[in-house]
């Protein structure tokens, strides 16, 4: 029976309104950001110095009324400065994380998918709950694959090949001389595109089963216009299993797959004997209490990721393994990685808060 207010520590009632309506504030919040990346808001702001809504909205092209009360709420939200009587501040550290997209701390990009997860996807929860069985990528809509990848691309821009990959052991000099690489779980390509552009005696074919990813990958690899680079649908095209590949790199998909051990064992197989490969996944411990005990801030943020889209997922066929967003920590990825039959496994940290970073060998 639910207790009386009376009986109630009103302390801890008041609390637990406010963190509600403080995650409240943040998911509208988030809608209001969404707009300005989508509508270009922040964009006009950025280096413009302090700025009318009138001002805005002309640079915009958009209403006045609507500019200022989103200026308004970003304000409320501590985005913006202001200047107490009219005029609004993209600040140089604002723009860079909300405005610059070539900028190594851009992050408005984890905001382009919001209203996909937020409308169609959540009203499938539901359901999901239910019967157990989640949503592939596909499912989750053709903007999944590029939310993904405006989300995950400014670390691939800006240290994938000039930080992590010198950090791997005998990596680049193989790279610079000719290997064969693949990136399992490819996505729209950014990462793979970018090793191919640095090494052009090298050859990098990438795998992933969304068609929409493909898509994008296909588009990018146009943009880019690398000849020593392909991607496959690993659905109809699958990795081939007889040890020819000199690095395999998976970038945050592990977690995101059905049958994760089974894509481990073929990739085991299809590495060579002195083959690296390369694995970024998300920073979390190996359960429950080990995240708490970690203090990371953004952990209900992974969580929340975890239920609209990565574990959903990971759960999108029957018997899917189910890992989710915090469910490839480096105790899992040790573990798995022994099973398959690898030996040696190294961690690395490239200081990104959201990932650590797997060297593992035969
Ligand atoms: C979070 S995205 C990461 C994409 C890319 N690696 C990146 O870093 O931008 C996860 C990707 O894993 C792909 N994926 C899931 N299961 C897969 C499987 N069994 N084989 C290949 N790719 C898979 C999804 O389609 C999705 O594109």
């Amino acid at each position: 029976m639910t207790a009386q207010p009376g009986q109630l520590d009103a302390t801890r009632v008041e609390e637990m309104m406010g963190r509600l309506f403080g995650n409240l504030g943040g998911a509208v919040t988030s809608a209001l950001s969404w707009l300005g990346d989508r509508l270009g808001l922040y964009r006009a702001m950025q280096g413009a110095g302090p700025m009318t809504s009138e001002e805005l909205a002309a640079r915009t092209h958009l209403s006045e009324r609507w500019v200022r009360e989103w200026l308004h709420g970003q304000t409320a939200a501590g985005f913006l400065d202001y200047d107490g009587t009219s005029r609004f501040t993209l600040s140089d550290e604002a723009a860079a994380v909300l405005a610059d997209e070539d900028s190594p701390t851009f992050g408005a990009g984890g905001l382009h998918h919001l209203p996909n997860l937020m409308g169609e996807v959540l009203l499938r929860l539901p359901e999901a709950f239910r019967t157990g069985l989640g949503l592939t990528y596909d499912d989750m809509g053709e903007e999944a694959a590029v939310g993904v990848e405006r989300l995950l691309a400014p670390w691939f821009r800006h240290a994938l090949v000039p930080v992590a990959l010198p950090a791997l052991d005998g990596v680049v000099d193989k790279l610079e001389s000719g290997a064969l690489v693949a990136d399992m779980g490819c996505g729209a390509g950014i990462a793979m595109l970018k090793m191919a552009e640095a090494f052009p005696k090298s050859e990098f074919r990438g795998y992933d089963i969304s068609r929409f990813a493909l898509e994008r990958a296909a588009e990018n690899l146009k943009e880019s216009g690398a000849k020593n680079a392909t991607f496959c649908d690993a659905s109809v095209d699958p990795m081939p299993e007889d040890g020819r590949f000199d690095l395999i790199t998976t970038f945050d998909c592990i977690h995101d797959m059905a049958h994760p051990s089974d894509v481990i064992r073929v990739i085991r197989r299809a590495i060579k004997p002195d083959g690296t490969w390369f694995i970024a996944d998300i920073h979390c411990g190996a359960n429950l209490q080990e995240n708490l005990d970690s203090g990371n801030p953004m952990l209900p943020m992974l969580y929340g990721f975890s239920v609209l889209c990565c574990m959903s997922s990971s759960l999108s066929t029957p018997e899917g393994e189910g890992l989710g967003t915090v469910g490839f920590g480096e105790a899992k990825a040790r573990q798995m990685t022994a099973e398959a039959g690898f030996s040696r496994f190294q961690a690395h940290d490239f200081d990104n808060p959201l990932n650590a970073y797997y060297e593992v060998r035969v």
